[in-house]
């Protein structure tokens, strides 16, 4: 396709509307790893024989004696008997098989530097970083922390952890310190892996600073290990803080592979649910691999001797987790890691970042297609992206039009689109269409993967053939959490009771059509998902009211065109408060609590929230109030004044956003 923008793009996308499904392109088609759709009748055949195939692309250093033990319902156990180790799998069995030269990753920094890691690099420095956690005490089973940018270091920490069975505890840049602590806190971390600063958007945020200040407060740390990422001023604790390259430097080179059982915690990864406090969710050894090393090579397609692999999220969140590290490391990839934001230095980084290095397989979030989409076409057409073959999306669900930009602007009209369903606790891509087979509808996440099982089901749990309900999985599959980090119960309770313990309940709603394909629709819990990342409105709630001038606050969600959902916050004042001026003060404070992805957006000051007469906020209401829907019957509010007042003050006061 030549290069259009402007009035001629949106005429071609406006035409592009039209069109129901898009098979894969034949070129595409032809060659891709997956061409038969027999392939989801045999694995539905035998889904464990299924697994038990893929497993085999690992290496085990002792074999299962059973695919799957679900004798203990909801508590799965995949390849039972198995030993394996994650970081040899990442990284040494490459080496051995002499592909060590081979690029893992093209790092790319804010300010234009770059590194290239082979994987012998890789190899040499999760030795010596895996060696150095023990000579601070760590032992497998215990917790490590990590904090960090989008810098190498983070790959290699996160596989040293592994590599001694430590499972490791990562927290988003993003987030406040606060937070950090409190997910420390919650996993009992022995060690913290941060930086001393971290560059974002050109500036340098003091970052070992300000961890200085929470971590008296955590009993179970004993030390804390420092990158060097920039030349701020970073105090060092004695005799707890460690400088990183010292610990490597002071490190033996050699770090002897132990093999742990397949069900080994690997890692624990915090997550927003329906209260104020974030599920540690618990991924194992294994099984986590086996889903994650078979989702990157089929779902995307993976040649690791040609793909240029670019999956643009963060390490922070599951993304990162199982589809920059584990996945492509698994299958020997070479990826592009960049460090910055999609519009730092310019907003056309990215495809200058994709041109560089010829990206073929890009994945990212509907999100920073949105943004792009909003810069302007001008952007990405300054750059040839001819490399590209395949598209990925995830974290929300993708709007047709934008489907539609990514597939022509992006894509040139050449490269199928993987729109991925997914979550933190599935660990791996489980509703995709498969890139080679599946004629792709414009916004739709299609269907459940070759193994997994999925349906949309009525209130009391009988599948839909054509309309909304709930999303369900009904089978076990490889990647899926284990359990919520010493909460078992709220594991059983959140997930597996309320239609038994055979069927997880996802916690979005979804429709399927008459075709049989799903269309996610959202979440169904007090989950708020503000570009691609999950945020419970308990958390923001009670981060509100933990400021000293609020007495209540009830957070829903609004629509917003570029983050998919905004936070819109109603906060009742303590009495006598003066709130001029002082939505600032409160953003800021909750971005200390949590961090700033979680500011408001919106914040409505009001003497009264509207409640039931027993007492209980009605979201409904704020919810029709924030997206400025007529309010229809509020007979059952205790006090139906407060409508009266919510209405004009939004008439008077309009948006507060930045
Ligand atoms: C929730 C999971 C999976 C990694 C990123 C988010 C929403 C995720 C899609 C998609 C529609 C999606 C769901 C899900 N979601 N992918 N392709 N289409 N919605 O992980 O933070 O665990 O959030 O994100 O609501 O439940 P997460």
């Amino acid at each position: 396709m030549t290069k259009i923008s402007g009035t001629a793009l949106q005429e071609h996308l406006e035409t592009l509307l039209e069109v129901t499904a898009f098979p894969p392109p034949a070129a595409f088609a032809q060659s891709a790893l997956w061409k038969d759709p027999d392939v989801y009748a045999e694995a539905d055949a035998d889904p464990q024989a299924w697994w038990d195939r893929h497993a085999r692309d690992l290496h085990w250093h002792h074999p299962w004696d059973t695919v799957l033990d679900w004798s203990d319902k909801p508590f799965a156990k995949w390849f039972v008997g198995g030993k394996i180790n994650a970081a040899y799998n990442c990284v040494d069995r490459h080496v051995e098989a002499g592909r060590g030269d081979r690029v893992a990753f093209y790092w790319r920094g804010e300010e234009g530097e770059e590194q290239t890691l082979t994987y012998s690099w890789l190899h040499a420095q999760v030795q010596r970083a895996a060696n150095a956690l023990v000579d601070l005490g760590v032992r497998p089973g215990d917790v490590v922390g990590i904090y960090l940018p989008m810098i190498p270091e983070v790959v290699v920490a996160m596989l040293a952890c592994a590599r001694i069975g430590a499972p490791h505890n990562v927290v988003f840049g993003g987030f406040s310190v606060e937070s950090v602590r409190e997910r420390l806190e919650e996993s009992h971390a022995k060690v913290l892996i941060t930086a001393d600063g971290a560059r974002r958007r050109g500036k340098v945020h003091q970052i070992k600073q300000e961890i200085d200040t929470v971590t008296s407060s955590l009993p179970d740390l004993e030390h804390v290990l420092v990158v060097r990422r920039t030349s701020v001023n970073c105090p060092m604790a004695a005799g707890r803080d460690v400088d990183w390259d010292d610990a490597l430097a002071a490190a033996n080179p050699l770090a002897p592979i132990q093999a742990f059982d397949a069900e080994h915690p690997l890692f624990i990864l915090y997550t927003s649910g329906s209260t104020a406090k974030p599920k540690g969710i618990l991924h194992t050894t294994g099984g986590y691999l086996v889903g994650v090393a078979h989702t990157t090579k089929y779902i995307f397609d993976l040649r690791p001797e040609t793909d240029v692999f670019w999956c643009s999220a963060d390490v922070g969140w599951v993304t990162g987790h199982s589809y920059i590290v584990y996945g492509p490391l698994l299958n020997g990839a070479t990826s592009v890691m960049y460090e910055g934001a999609p519009d730092y230095p310019h907003r056309a980084i990215w495809w200058e970042t994709v041109e560089r290095y010829k990206v073929s397989i890009f994945y990212t979030a509907p999100t920073a297609v949105r943004a792009c989409m909003s810069w302007g076409a001008e952007e990405p057409n300054k750059h040839d992206l001819s490399s590209l073959r395949l598209l990925g999306s995830v974290g929300e669900p993708i709007n047709p039009k934008a489907w539609l930009w990514y597939r022509e602007v992006i894509g040139g009209g050449n490269c199928p689109i993987i729109d991925t369903w997914w979550q933190t606790e599935t660990g791996q891509i489980m509703i995709a269409p498969v890139p080679g087979i599946t004629a792709a509808k414009p916004g739709c996440a299609m269907r459940p993967l070759p193994g997994i099982k999925a349906d949309v089901v009525d209130p009391d749990g009988n599948p839909i053939t054509e309309g909304q309900g709930l999303l369900v999985l009904r089978r076990p599959w490889p990647g899926m959490l284990r359990t919520l980090y010493n909460e078992p119960e709220r594991f059983v309770r959140t997930y597996w009771s309320r239609f038994g313990p055979d069927t997880y309940l996802v916690g979005d709603a979804a429709r399927i059509d008459a075709d049989g394909d799903i269309w996610i629709l959202g979440r169904t819990d007090d989950v708020i998902n503000v570009s691609g990342h999950r945020l419970s409105t308990a958390e923001v709630e009670s981060a509100i009211v933990s400021h000293p001038k609020v007495a209540e606050s009830a957070v829903v969600a609004q629509h917003d065109e570029i983050t998919g959902q905004a936070i819109v916050a109603f906060v009742t004042p303590v009495e006598g408060t003066e709130t001029e001026g002082m939505d600032h003060e409160l953003r800021d404070h909750v971005a200390e609590m949590i961090g700033k992805l979680a500011r408001p957006k919106r914040i409505i000051w009001t003497y009264d929230l509207p409640k039931t007469r027993s007492g209980k906020i009605m979201r409904r209401l704020l919810r029709d109030i924030a997206a400025g829907r007529d309010l229809g019957d509020v007979t059952t509010l205790r006090d139906p004044a407060v409508m009266d007042q919510l209405r004009k003050l939004i008439a008077e006061r309009g948006d507060s956003e930045d």
